[in-house]
């Protein structure tokens, strides 16, 4: 399957704030029905180095942030190239992950963000990451028929049109598990960082996560 050039229709600038605010919600309800939120959980929990401050790059409304900061009391700060609403309840700052400044944290996230970026662009971003955080989660989809077929039967029925649409391109644009490993390698060549990546049965998601020492 070649990767898409498509965009999700979340992305659309026009779309309004409710439609918006409902989309980010069912995808969080999606994330977890995924087993996503819980897989993130157990990175987290199991952590060797103590974290005080979660950075959450694309992290849509900030659900993700709300539950981290609720069960495992720590600092949180979300990063997003959409504005965020004056309903957030977590700061959330707005730029490109990719090449704006980021806080400082001790571990960031990455959710389902990078099939939205270019092969280059996943480089920058690993590589501005590694400028103020020591660890990096990244969880994201792959581009693979059977994530594709399962998502087509069992979950998009049950979805916001809007996610239910965009499920199917994210997935068709997502990376293959080669593409992301690459990718992951070149970001980090020349320096001290340990790359672990897994990929869960089905292919519904695969996690590579970077630690700098
Ligand atoms: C599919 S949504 C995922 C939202 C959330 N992480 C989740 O899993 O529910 C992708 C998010 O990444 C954001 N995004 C896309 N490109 C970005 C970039 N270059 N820098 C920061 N955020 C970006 C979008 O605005 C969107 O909120």
């Amino acid at each position: 399957m070649h990767r898409a050039d498509s965009t999700e229709l979340l992305e659309d600038p026009s779309l309004p704030a409710d439609v918006v605010a409902t989309a980010y919600s069912d995808l969080a309800r999606t994330q977890r029905l995924l087993g996503n939120t819980a897989a993130i959980f157990r990175k987290l929990r199991k952590s060797r180095i103590p974290i005080r401050r979660v950075l959450d790059l694309g992290c849509g409304q900030g659900a993700l942030l709300e539950q981290i900061r609720r069960k495992l009391g720590v600092d949180v700060i979300g990063f997003d190239l959409r504005p965020t609403p004056p309903s957030a309840t977590i700061p959330i700052l707005t730029g490109n992950a990719a090449v704006d400044p980021l806080p400082f944290a001790d571990v960031a996230l990455a959710v389902c963000l990078v099939h939205h970026l270019s092969e280059p662009d996943v480089i920058d971003l690993i590589r501005n990451v590694s400028r103020s955080c020591r660890r990096l989660i990244l969880l994201d989809l792959v581009r693979h028929w059977i994530p594709l077929i399962l998502f087509r039967v069992f979950l998009s029925p049950f979805l916001h049109r809007i996610n239910s649409a965009d499920g199917i391109t994210s997935i068709k644009r997502s990376y293959t598990t080669r593409e992301l490993r690459t990718m992951a390698e070149e970001a980090v060549r020349g320096s001290n960082a340990r790359i672990v990546h897994t990929v869960a049965p089905f292919y519904i998601r695969q996690i590579i996560e970077i630690t700098w020492s």
